[in-house]
């Protein structure tokens, strides 16, 4: 079903106190409403804040995983690892991972279905660089890592993705895309969910917005039809901008 979701990233931030103390301003802050509440502390601090919040409305969710069930993977971190703990929900495929860790298409394919295997949801993110905008191939790109990563998965596989368009140029730039190229961009991956699927599921999935949201220009971006909420990076760290972007969504 298609939900209003806002979404924290945290990446790498924020100690287990640090951890501790945002999710506790939070909690005090945050009303509960219509719009889904999710946040993504750092692996470590996973266990202890699914504790935390087991009494709020907050979800806590995992910024990644490996595809493997186990294994000797060293470092690495498993559906099964992260369901144990409580965690029902992961981010794959952000740009910084298939950026700095290789992560491809394909790899982002196996990474998905694991996680579904699993009973994860995921929130799966994508988006074009800034080349592939200033040489008009944006659509084509991001139809190409929709296609290449999740258009061979079953259509009831489709209630447990969210997606995300994060286009790489405006994530942590101070630099957003406008309410109306974030529609339009949000407009034309329904119309490819459609084509690949049907028009019905292609209404039902949550697309969230991410790149330099902020509370200044969360409710006009948030306003525009096809998005249906935000992953938030830097403004998630600051409980007071996290509430102001939640707040937002209406
Ligand atoms: P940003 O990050 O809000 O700091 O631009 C967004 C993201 O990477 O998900």
């Amino acid at each position: 079903m298609r939900k209003k979701i806002v979404a924290g990233n945290w990446k790498m931030n924020k100690t287990a106190s640090e951890t501790k103390g945002l999710i506790d301003a939070l909690k005090n802050q945050l009303n509960p409403s219509d719009v889904e509440v999710m946040i993504a502390p750092t692996f470590v601090n996973l266990h202890a804040a699914v504790q935390q919040t087991n009494d709020s409305h907050i979800e806590v969710i995992a910024q990644n995983m490996h595809q493997a069930e186990s294994g000797a993977y060293t470092g690495e971190i498993s559906a099964a690892m992260l369901k144990d703990i409580g965690v029902e929900t992961v981010i794959i495929g952000h740009s910084e991972r298939r950026a700095y860790f290789g992560e491809t298409d394909a790899i982002l394919a196996e990474k998905t279905k694991a996680a579904l295997d699993n009973g994860l949801r995921v929130v799966f993110c994508f988006g074009e660089e800034l080349a592939d905008r200033q040489s008009e191939k944006h659509f084509e790109l991001v139809a190409s890592q929709l296609k290449n990563a999740l258009f061979t998965l079953p259509s009831s596989a489709w209630n447990n993705i969210v997606l995300a368009y994060e286009p790489v140029w405006a994530i942590g730039t101070g630099e957003t895309a406008s309410p109306e190229q974030a529609q339009e961009m949000h407009a034309f991956i329904r119309t490819t969910l459609a084509a690949a699927y049907d028009d019905a599921l292609a209404q039902e999935v949550s697309i969230l917005y991410g790149g330099s949201v902020k509370p200044a220009n969360a409710e006009e971006i948030f306003g525009k039809a096809d998005v249906d909420g935000g992953l938030i990076g830097g403004a998630a760290l600051n409980a007071d901008d996290f509430n102001a972007i939640v707040t937002a969504n209406k």
